[in-house]
């Protein structure tokens, strides 16, 4: 199972130092969670940008952005700017179904993988349909809008059955979860089938980013 670090929690004077800090402790991606203020309440886009400006100026390592914005399109183009790996949206933020459709594509027009984030009270077969037409799917594990929540348990059973519908489809979508995630749930999350966990709160405080990113992916 792979980590993507979210950078939610880092106050921005500790933020050149703490990006070094997690690369050298091999983190795999850098979960950026842009949220308008809108779609939830906190408004984080602007601080977003600044880690993404140096996240391109000091590493490699990809940059996994998760929108949690009503005008979707909007912020597409103004993260897009920093070649980000992934770029994934908010199901409950698109009026209807077709719309999904238009904003995966528009996404994958920017040469960008695509993702689809679901709230914890939507259900996998809401979006089964888009499964062959993204990247991941990311299944909220606390309610979006803020880090340091606790781990929503009936997300394995989500896992569990969201991994199911893709081996049957033969498809190679990923499963990233998010929110609450830490060293005592990861394994049976990693067990019902995530590809990729997301960790904020709990890794950003451990004192031992490397020991903890490797017993994370245990
Ligand atoms: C919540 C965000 C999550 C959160 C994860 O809306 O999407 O990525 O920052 O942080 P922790 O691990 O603290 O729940
Ligand atoms: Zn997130």
């Amino acid at each position: 199972m792979e980590i993507s670090t979210s950078l939610l929690s880092v106050k921005k004077e500790d933020i050149i130092q703490t990006i070094y800090n997690l690369e050298v402790a091999h983190t795999d991606y850098f979960h950026i969670d842009v949220m308008d203020g809108r779609f939830v309440e906190n408004d984080t886009s602007e601080t977003m940008r600044i880690f993404c400006e140096y996240l391109n100026q000091i590493t490699n390592v990809p940059i996994d952005i998760h929108l949690m914005v009503t005008n979707i399109k909007e912020y597409v183009d103004s993260y897009t700017i920093f070649n980000p790996n992934i770029i994934t949206f908010h199901y409950e933020a698109c009026k209807n179904k077709e719309e999904v459709d238009n904003y995966i594509k528009y996404v994958k027009d920017r040469e960008t993988k695509v993702g689809l984030a679901i709230k914890p009270e939507t259900k996998i077969d809401d979006i089964i349909e888009f499964l062959p037409k993204i990247n991941l799917l990311l299944i909220m594990s606390v309610e979006p809008g803020k880090g340091g929540q606790k781990f929503i348990e009936s997300t394995l059973e989500k896992i569990k059955y969201a991994k199911t519908k893709i081996d049957e489809m033969g498809l190679e979508t990923e499963i990233e979860v998010d929110g609450g995630i830490n060293l005592e749930n990861s394994k049976n999350i990693k067990e019902n089938g995530a590809t990729i966990a997301v960790c904020g709160t709990a890794l950003i405080k451990s004192k031992d980013y490397e020991y903890t990113i490797r017993k994370l992916k245990e």
